[in-house]
């Protein structure tokens, strides 16, 4: 299907995701929204999708939040549906069984961050500058922003950043757990490119099997998590990467997963 706002490409088991909209540092309207969906949905059921990499077009920006000239006129009710349909498509990214990269070279704000927040890896630039400014324009995050960033970061950070609404540099996301990697502009694609690829070869279901774990145990008491984790692993040892993994191993070779 063609997309207005998003950019799609497919190399070695990486799909790309895009958002096109640089113009507007590739805010968050309705339609890229429901884009978004259609594209994740689709990234979900290709068998030959193994990694995506989510990234926002232009020098600038990853994404510079929610369109605030969209929601600036919603009434309360379309406010919500807003709000829910940025929390389903964050709900879905972070459900979606394949490891989600975020390349954030830029401008990662409000539902920018939210949505980075929903991947599982944030690689970014020296460049980048995050932050929830909600509170700048007298809202707060509506994307999950106040919980995932608690969870993700702790309360101390939560709160200043949502409470303050300032910009936080590259240095000071990774210091407080907010990104995962950060890189020097240059080198940005080089290493997002380099972990699509060794998670492309990696076992999908011992990925989607950690993905499930963190995710499930993060989200309630301990136990629930561990129980998921001995089911996800016993699951993972009835599979034949499980065995071809395992072989090469002893048999001092490289794997080479199928997927089976
Ligand atoms: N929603 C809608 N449009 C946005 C946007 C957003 N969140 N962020 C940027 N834009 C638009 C600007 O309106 C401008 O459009 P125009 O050229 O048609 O006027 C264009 O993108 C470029 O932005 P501009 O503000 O001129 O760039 P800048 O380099 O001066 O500033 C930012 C960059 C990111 C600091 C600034 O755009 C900003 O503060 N954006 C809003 C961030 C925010 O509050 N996000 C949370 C929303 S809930």
């Amino acid at each position: 299907m063609a997309f207005r706002n998003l950019l799609i490409a497919d190399h070695d088991g990486v799909r790309r995701i895009s958002i096109n909209r640089p113009d507007k540092l590739n805010a968050l309207n309705r339609e890229t929204i429901g884009e978004l969906h259609i594209a994740f949905d689709q990234a979900r059921h290709e068998d030959a999708v193994r990694v995506v990499i989510l990234s926002g077009s232009g020098e600038k920006a990853f994404v510079a939040g929610a369109d605030i000239g969209e929601f600036a006129s919603a009434t309360p009710q379309q406010a919500q549906a807003f709000s829910r349909a940025g929390q389903e498509l964050m709900a879905r990214i972070e459900r979606l069984g394949k490891p989600v990269i975020a390349r954030i070279q830029g401008f990662a704000l409000g539902g920018g961050l939210e949505l980075a927040m929903s991947c599982h890896l944030r690689i970014a630039s020296e460049k980048a500058r995050l932050g929830q400014p909600e509170i700048n324009l007298g809202v707060i995050p509506g994307f999950g922003g106040t919980q995932r960033l608690l969870r993700l970061a702790g309360r101390g950070a939560a709160l200043e950043l949502c409470l303050l609404g300032a910009q936080i540099d590259a240095a000071r996301a990774l210091a407080l757990g907010v990104v995962t990697r950060v890189v020097a502009a240059e080198k940005l694609d080089e290493e997002v490119e380099a972990i699509a690829a060794q998670l492309a070869a990696a076992a999908p279901h011992a990925l989607a099997a950690v993905l499930g774990a963190v995710l499930i145990g993060g989200e309630g008491a301990i136990d629930t998590g561990l129980d998921f984790e001995t089911q996800a692993f016993a699951l993972c040892c009835a599979t034949a990467d499980m065995r071809e993994g395992t072989s090469a191993f002893l048999e001092r070779r490289k794997p080479t997963f199928s997927g089976i």
